[in-house]
């Protein structure tokens, strides 16, 4: 990459200055807010100057000077600029073989080697059976899929795995709910199973505030499945058969996929070794009957990993913290000790995550950089607005289903791809931490930084291609071949916006990859599709009068191209027509 190659060149500088031993030197090289103001910008020599007690812009001049002694050919001019910025001037050759480059590697274009022989879970979704599949859980399923491809674009393995809610206390609730106001057999008929169940569950939470015993009889149910009682693994089994049909829909409509879906109770035999290792290490303690880990200084509250015994049965009940643990102890040691654990989950749960991966350092399970929890923040919807809003739960069908009605008023063979497409990138288009004001206007704004503003720039681009091979102007060959010279002698001195922009394409997918923060790759294509339509606005592409037109040509392929990746990358289709 060529920011690599100016690194390098800015550090043997530095080295014939003597200046490469300074304290915690990072060289950080930015692209200038203003496409004149140069490619890159460096700021080393003011950091530098206080250091060594210069001024920073004479500092500048200096490295300057030692970095134009092995100027690397893609460099045309070096300024200093305001306090001491050194600002890089990529030449036309540059731009015009990066060009050629993103034509000839196509699909491949973008793809980085910063997980080469790494591995990576990615655990995403992770709905839970018998709820609905919440906005969150969308956020999550969006995110955490742009996240794992993101990932193997950079060169990891990556096994994406749904981590189900298939397990818990609430299956007591649900088991005494089914049995006492319906039948297995009843909601095996039903068209809207998944709203049954939640409707049982609300319903025994309601009846449970005056009729206490519930809750016993809900706790001894719990106790039976984690036995494996029969009767009791039976209905368990319906509910989670039905609710995965359901799920399997929407991750058909979401385009999503997944390796593995062992869900928590894939780890009911796998908790009693946790216990044992949490046992010998004593970082755990029995308190008001509950089994519970205590944190040094009390860093953080306790966690609990074992419930208060169940009188009638001895039974003592695990939560989800310890089934968490004894995911991960399974993963390291299926996929390996380096491996890189990803959970897409809510903020409302970074204290969870922040528990675990403290007591899995003290486990030796794993060593902290390896361990990463993304959170996403929350959707907020504007009082009133949502004709989805039923009760407390916003079904994540119906906003879909209201998305693509809503985008078949500007197409209809492409309502389905644009309506799934909005709403993924307005999820993706932010940091993940932060919350969404949910703004139908904003999500389907062709004209604004939207999903569908991108997929027209696409189909605009992938029309005037085809236009252009039925006039018969050629991109490819014929500009790299003899012709090349030619055109970069007649651009030198007008390189394009949307060259400047297209080449940071590599870049944005490893900052985007380790950082695991698709946004960069969804900011920089809206910069990108702007260009690009700017570039539409200047001039014909295709006229055969025109000498530059293959040029101009080779760029919107360029363009396409880019803009395809990047979009892939994120989960959203890329229409040939719109
Ligand atoms: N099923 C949980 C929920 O809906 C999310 C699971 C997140 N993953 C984990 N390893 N705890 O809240």
């Amino acid at each position: 990459m060529i920011r690599d190659i100016l690194e390098k060149s800015i550090k043997i500088a530095l080295q014939s200055l003597n200046l490469d031993n300074a304290k915690n030197l990072v060289i950080n090289l930015e692209h200038p807010e203003e496409l004149s103001h140069g490619d890159y910008s460096c700021n080393i020599a003011m950091i530098l100057a206080k250091q060594v007690s210069q001024n920073p812009r004479e500092l500048a001049e200096k490295i300057v000077v030692e970095i134009l002694k092995n100027k690397p050919i893609e460099v045309s001019k070096i300024e200093v600029a305001g306090p001491g910025f050194i600002n890089f001037y990529l030449s036309p050759e540059f731009f015009v073989f990066q060009t050629k480059e993103i034509l000839d590697l196509d699909k491949k274009y973008g793809k980085g080697n910063i997980g080469e022989g790494k591995r990576a879970i990615v655990e995403y979704s992770s709905p839970n059976i018998a709820k609905p599949f919440t906005i969150g859980h969308l956020r999550s399923t969006v995110i955490g899929d742009a996240i794992a491809n993101i990932l193997h674009f950079s060169g990891y393995k990556v096994v994406r795995d749904n981590h189900l809610g298939d397990w818990g206390t609430q299956f007591g609730k649900l088991i005494v709910a089914i049995k006492k106001w319906s039948s297995v057999p009843e909601i095996r008929k039903s068209e809207t199973p998944i709203k049954d169940l939640v409707a049982l569950y609300v319903r025994f939470h309601d009846e449970a505030k005056n009729e206490s015993i519930l809750e016993d009889e809900a706790r001894t149910w719990f106790t039976k499945l984690e036995r494996g009682n029969l009767e009791a693994r039976k209905i368990w089994e319906v509910c989670v058969k039905i609710s995965m049909k359901e799920f399997e829909k929407t991750y058909k409509r979401l385009g999503v996929k997944f390796d593995t879906a062992y869900g928590e109770s894939f780890f009911e035999d796998k908790m009693a070794s946790v216990i044992e290792d949490v046992k010998k290490l004593g970082i755990a303690k029995e308190s008001e009957g509950a089994y519970l880990v205590f944190f040094e200084n009390e860093k953080y509250p306790p966690m609990m990993l074992l419930k208060t015994e169940d009188v009638s049965t001895e039974h003592r009940a695990s939560t989800y913290a310890l089934r968490d643990l004894a995911a991960d102890k399974f993963r390291k040691k299926k996929y390996g000790k380096d491996t890189i654990i990803i959970n897409e989950v809510g903020m409302e749960q970074s204290l969870h995550f922040q528990q675990i991966i403290e007591t899995e350092k003290l486990l030796g399970y794993v060593n902290g950089l390896d361990r990463v929890h993304v959170a996403h923040g929350f959707y907020r919807f504007p009082e009133g607005k949502m004709s989805t809003r039923k009760g407390n739960s916003i079904w994540l069908d119906e906003v879909l289903d209201e998305a693509i009605e809503k985008a078949r008023e500007f197409n209809k063979e492409t309502a389905e791809i644009v309506g799934v497409g909005a709403i993924k990138f307005n999820d993706l288009k932010r940091e993940s931490s932060r919350d969404i004001i949910f703004n139908w206007d904003e999500i389907l704004n062709l004209k604004g930084d939207s999903g569908p503003y991108l997929q027209y720039s696409h189909a605009r681009a992938k029309s005037i291609l085809r236009k252009a091979k039925e006039e018969g102007i050629e991109f490819c060959t014929k500009i790299f071949g003899i012709k090349i010279k030619h055109n970069i002698k007649k651009n030198s001195k007008e390189i394009t916006d949307l060259e400047k922009m297209l080449y940071r394409f590599p870049e944005v997918v490893e900052r985007a990859g380790k950082e695991y923060s698709p946004h960069y790759i969804a900011t920089y294509l809206i910069e990108l599709a702007s260009s690009f339509n700017n570039f539409y606005g200047k001039g014909k592409i295709v006229d055969k009068n025109d000498e530059d037109s293959s040029c101009k040509v080779a760029l919107t392929e360029a363009f396409s191209i880019v803009l395809k990746n990047g979009l892939n990358l994120l989960g959203i289709q890329a229409p040939e027509k719109m």
